[in-house]
């Protein structure tokens, strides 16, 4: 089948019509007969090698497309050949057929052109997020309640953290504790037999005296008081420094379209 293909991070200008095996859909994916496809500033990233991931070349460029079904994976169970779809894919779109995960396709309602559709699911939330954005250009970043990131002793997520803290945005760590593990961990274990006071206690005054909002989670009450009371056990600067030497970027919530440098 007919492809525009990428050999090289080079650029929009040396993307090429070539020939290529027709994909075949893994069990939860759908065979795509494409109808329109658009072309997104991720597109022009991903080609460009300015993304923060690379597929491996030569690909296929495209991450939003529509069409009709024509086959489906032995799994999927909400799409049928002959169903009209709209898609959104990393790479793919710009071919005769292309793949889509069934969880990253939605059906067509009669009367909605596939030009239209095709660019919903990246094209219409880039414009959104632009309007978003300027926004806060004009109501100003002060508006912005809070940044909510992962940040506890392992992942002290020290580079956002001073960003947020230059454009004058606190920030607010969720998963304080680690899920947990932050009582397992010797460190926080000695400084907290030092103020008769719990490991968990010990992240979250840590925490708390870094500037950031802590929002530890606990289904027991008397685990809830503990983390409160956490409010009011200061560290002294030696403790504060033993516990920034626990950073070793323990991320916990890690998704794979996460940028290399986080
Ligand atoms: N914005 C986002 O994308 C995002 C992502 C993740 C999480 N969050 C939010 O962040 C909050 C906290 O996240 P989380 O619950 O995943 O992680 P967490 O607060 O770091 O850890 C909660 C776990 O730690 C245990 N725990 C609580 N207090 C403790 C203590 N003093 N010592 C030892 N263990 C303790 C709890 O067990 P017990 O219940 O047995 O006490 C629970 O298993 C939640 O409100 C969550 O919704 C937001």
């Amino acid at each position: 089948m007919k492809a525009v293909l990428c050999h090289s991070f080079t650029g929009p200008q040396d993307l090429r019509l070539g020939d290529i095996d027709e994909p075949r859909p893994a069990a939860d994916e759908i065979l795509i007969d494409v109808h329109a496809a658009s072309v997104s500033f991720m597109d022009q990233l991903l080609v460009s090698g300015l993304y923060q991931m690379r597929p491996p070349t030569p690909f296929v460029p495209g991450t939003e497309a529509s069409g009709v079904v024509v086959a489906v994976g032995d799994k999927v169970a909400t799409f049928k050949p002959g169903d009209r779809v709209a898609c959104s894919a990393w790479t793919g779109g710009y071919a005769e057929r292309m793949i889509a995960k069934e969880s990253k396709a939605v059906r067509l309602p009669d009367g909605v052109a596939f030009e239209t559709a095709a660019t919903v699911l990246h094209n219409y939330g880039t414009a959104y997020y632009a309007l978003v954005e300027r926004a806060r250009a004009l109501i100003g970043a002060d508006a912005i309640a809070t940044n909510q990131v992962e940040v506890h002793p392992f992942l002290q997520n020290r580079r956002l953290r001073d960003h947020c803290a230059a454009a004058g945005i606190t920030v607010t760590a969720y998963m304080p504790l680690a899920k947990g593990k932050v009582a397992d961990d010797p460190v926080l274990q000695g400084i907290a037999r030092r103020h008769g006071a719990e490991p968990g206690q010990v992240a979250l005054a840590f925490l708390l005296r870094l500037g950031l909002i802590v929002i530890p989670a606990s289904s027991r009450p008397e685990r809830m008081r503990a983390n409160f009371a956490a409010t009011a056990l200061a560290l002294d600067d030696a403790e504060m420094a033993a516990i920034a030497g626990l950073d070793r970027g323990g991320r916990m919530i890690d998704p794979e379209w996460g940028p290399a440098w986080d």
